[in-house]
Order: structure tokens, then C-alpha cells, then sequence
């Protein structure tokens, strides 16, 4: 009896798996390429005319999404440029209705994890690391699975940091005279072990930095830092934190 439920559920199992790797594939989306409703090409603005990625996608700088730009952005060329074209006509008419393109979206993540292009940006992270050589795609397609395995391989890296040519934003930035001169006067890692209200920028600091190899005005400001972060995370949000002191591989740095 027991053996027969066994492999009910056995078979339920296996069904369930097959089922979720189908979906896994079409979530997962490499490759998807759909039909926009204008012919616009990145070969010939991001590519041949060498456009800025950032001039249209310019709110990847500011916040978690890189944004699709308005019709302002086309028509401050199009209104003169190549007027006569049937898809310029198109996008025309759309302008002057009010209505946005409606482009559709090609990458998208489960709500489950979180990304922010921002910090990303900041630090010096190529857009091509994730999205390919968009320059030469006539149609913007999926270049790689946004899956978690590829965001870890570039997270778990030791020194991710130096590889990607911005070190500023990866090493803490020097100590300055005026951050010693702010910061609580009297802090020390000793008396903020005490403090409740420290403990965890204490539990922090501790992770990233060696005490013993600090001075005193270094692992105040240090410290006073970690404290600042941790405020402006719990006020605004994580999406409005300027960067990540360290992208860790916790699993609370992607998942809410
Ligand atoms: C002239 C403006 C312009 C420039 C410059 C530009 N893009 Fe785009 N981009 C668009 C528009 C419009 C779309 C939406 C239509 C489409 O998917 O082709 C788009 C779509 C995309 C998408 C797909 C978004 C989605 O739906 O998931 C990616 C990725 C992208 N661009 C990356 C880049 C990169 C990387 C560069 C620089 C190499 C770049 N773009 C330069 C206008 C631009
Ligand atoms: C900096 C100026 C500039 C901007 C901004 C710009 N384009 Fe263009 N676009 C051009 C030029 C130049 C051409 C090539 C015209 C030619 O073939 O002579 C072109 C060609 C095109 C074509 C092909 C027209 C055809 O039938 O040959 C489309 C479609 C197009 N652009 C859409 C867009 C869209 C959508 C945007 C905004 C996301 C945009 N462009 C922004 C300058 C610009
Ligand atoms: C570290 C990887 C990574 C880098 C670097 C990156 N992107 Fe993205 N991009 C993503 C992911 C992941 C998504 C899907 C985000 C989501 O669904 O929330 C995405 C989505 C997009 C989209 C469509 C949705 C949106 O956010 O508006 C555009 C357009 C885009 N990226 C353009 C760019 C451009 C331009 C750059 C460089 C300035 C860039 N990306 C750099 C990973 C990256
Ligand atoms: C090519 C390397 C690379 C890839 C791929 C990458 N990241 Fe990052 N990530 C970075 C860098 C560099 C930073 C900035 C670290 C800093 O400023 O200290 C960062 C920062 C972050 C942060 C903020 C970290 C913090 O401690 O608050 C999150 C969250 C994040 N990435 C999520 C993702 C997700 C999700 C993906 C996959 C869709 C991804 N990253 C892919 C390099 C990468
Ligand atoms: C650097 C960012 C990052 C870190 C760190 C991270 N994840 Fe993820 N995770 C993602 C992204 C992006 C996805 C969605 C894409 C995918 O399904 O692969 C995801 C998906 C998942 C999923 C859903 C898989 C599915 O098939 O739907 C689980 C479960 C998960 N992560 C657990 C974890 C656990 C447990 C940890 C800590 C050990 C962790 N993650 C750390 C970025 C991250």
C-alpha cells in the first residue's frame, strides 16, 4: 500500500520536474528576440554612430532600471533626420498622438531577487558584461540567462573588484580630515561593542576590517560609515543606497 502511494508520488515528482525545467526555459528567456513595433537598430545608433548607451538609457546611472527612452530623445534627431522613412512616420505619429512606443520588454528578473543597475554603473561594470554586444545587434536579444549563477560567478570573485577597472569604488575611499572631525567624538570600536545602537555596524565592520590593522581616527570613521549606510538603507530603501560597501554573496544582498 505504502509502495504503491510511493509511487504516486514518485511519478508526481518527476512530472512536477519536467514541468518546472519546461518553465525554467521559458522563463529564462535566453535568446528572446520579439518583433518591436518600430525597426529602430542599435548597429546603426549604438554601433555604426557610436551613441552613447548611456544618452538614451541614462536612468541606469540613477536607480535600478535602465529605462527605454522617450520619443523626445528620437525626435530631437528625427524631426529632421530621414523625415521621409515609413518607420520615422511611424514614430512620428505616435509623438504627436502622445502615445509611448510600445516597445516590449525583452529582460526581466522574478520579483524574488533584486538588482539595481545603479551600482553597477557606479562601479564600472561594462553594460556589454551582461547584455553582449548590443552594438551589433540589428535586434536586441536576450544575450544570457539573467540567471543567479552568473550574477554569484562575478560576486564571488575575491577581487571582482579589480577586474573591473574602477577601483575607487571599490576600495574604501581614503579617510579624510573632515570625516575624522565629524564623526562621534570618542568612538571606539571597544565603546561601541557596549553600545546597543552600534552593535550592528560593530557586526559589519568586523566582517570587512581588521581592528588591529586600523588606526584609531581610520576605525572611527570606519565605523561612523557603516552607521551612516545602514541609516540610509533603513530610511530609503535599499534602490536609493548609493552603493554596497561590499557585494557580498549573502544571500540577503539579491533576495528581499
Ligand atoms: C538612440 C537611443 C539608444 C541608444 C544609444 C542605445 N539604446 Fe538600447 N534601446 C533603445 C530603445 C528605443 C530600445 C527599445 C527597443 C529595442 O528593444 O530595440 C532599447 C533596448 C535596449 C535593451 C533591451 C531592453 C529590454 O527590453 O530588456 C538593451 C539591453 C539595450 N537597449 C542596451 C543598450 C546598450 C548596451 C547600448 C550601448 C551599446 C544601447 N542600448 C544604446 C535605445 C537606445
Ligand atoms: C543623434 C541623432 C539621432 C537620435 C537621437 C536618434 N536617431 Fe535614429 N537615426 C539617426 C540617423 C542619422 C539615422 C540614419 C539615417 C539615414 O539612413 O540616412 C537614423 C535612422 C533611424 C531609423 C531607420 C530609418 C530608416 O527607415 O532608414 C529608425 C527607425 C530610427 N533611426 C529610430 C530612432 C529611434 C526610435 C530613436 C530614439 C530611441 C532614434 N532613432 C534616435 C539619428 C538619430
Ligand atoms: C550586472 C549586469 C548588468 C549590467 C552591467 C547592465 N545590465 Fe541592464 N539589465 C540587467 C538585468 C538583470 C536586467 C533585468 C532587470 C529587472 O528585470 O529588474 C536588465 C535590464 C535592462 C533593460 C530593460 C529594463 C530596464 O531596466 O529598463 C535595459 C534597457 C538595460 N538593462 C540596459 C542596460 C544598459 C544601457 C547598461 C549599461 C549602462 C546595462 N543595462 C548594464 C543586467 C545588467
Ligand atoms: C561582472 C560582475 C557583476 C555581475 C555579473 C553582477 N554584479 Fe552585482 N555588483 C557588481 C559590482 C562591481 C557591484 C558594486 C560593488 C560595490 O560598489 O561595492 C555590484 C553590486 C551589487 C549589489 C549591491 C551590493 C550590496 O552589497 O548592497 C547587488 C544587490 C547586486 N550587485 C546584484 C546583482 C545581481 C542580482 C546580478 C545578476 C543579475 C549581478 N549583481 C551581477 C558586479 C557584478
Ligand atoms: C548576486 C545576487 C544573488 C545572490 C547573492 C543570491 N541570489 Fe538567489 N537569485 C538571484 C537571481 C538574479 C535569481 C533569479 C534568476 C534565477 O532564477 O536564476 C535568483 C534565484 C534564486 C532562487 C529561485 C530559483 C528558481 O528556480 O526560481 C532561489 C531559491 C535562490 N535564488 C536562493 C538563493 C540563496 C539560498 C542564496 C544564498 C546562498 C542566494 N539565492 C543568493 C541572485 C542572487
Amino acid at each position: 500500500m505504502i509502495r504503491q502511494y510511493w509511487r504516486v508520488f514518485a511519478l508526481t515528482f518527476a512530472i512536477m520536474l519536467v514541468g518546472a525545467y519546461q518553465l525554467y526555459g521559458v522563463f529564462s528567456n535566453k535568446g528572446y528576440e520579439p518583433v518591436q513595433p518600430i525597426n529602430y537598430s542599435h548597429v546603426l545608433h549604438a554601433g555604426v554612430m557610436q551613441m552613447e548607451c548611456l544618452y538614451c538609457h541614462n536612468q541606469a546611472e540613477k536607480g535600478p532600471n535602465a529605462g527605454i527612452p522617450g520619443l523626445d530623445v528620437c525626435m530631437g534627431c528625427h524631426a529632421v533626420v530621414k523625415t521621409d522613412s515609413p518607420e520615422i512616420q511611424k514614430m512620428a505619429k505616435y509623438y504627436a498622438e502622445g502615445k509611448p512606443v510600445p516597445w516590449v520588454r525583452i529582460h526581466r528578473l522574478p520579483d524574488h531577487a533584486y538588482f539595481s543597475h545603479r551600482w553597477h554603473v557606479e562601479a564600472g561594470v561594462a553594460c556589454q558584461t551582461c547584455h553582449g554586444p548590443v552594438q551589433n545587434m540589428p535586434v536586441v536579444h536576450q544575450w544570457t540567462k539573467l540567471e543567479m549563477g552568473k550574477c554569484v560567478e562575478c560576486h564571488r570573485q575575491e577581487n571582482y573588484a579589480g577586474q573591473i577597472h574602477h577601483p575607487a569604488t571599490f576600495h574604501e575611499p581614503e579617510v579624510t580630515a573632515a570625516e575624522v572631525a565629524e564623526a562621534p567624538k570618542g568612538l571606539t570600536l571597544e565603546g561601541a561593542e557596549e553600545d546597543p545602537q552600534w552593535a550592528s555596524a560593530v557586526s559589519e565592520f568586523k566582517k570587512y576590517h581588521d581592528a588591529k590593522s586600523l588606526s584609531p581616527d581610520d576605525t572611527k570613521v570606519m565605523l561612523a560609515r557603516l552607521k551612516q549606510y545602514q541609516n540610509d538603507i533603513y530610511e530609503h530603501g535599499r534602490q536609493y543606497q548609493t552603493r554596497g560597501k561590499n557585494a557580498s554573496i549573502e544571500c540577503s544582498t539579491c533576495h528581499y
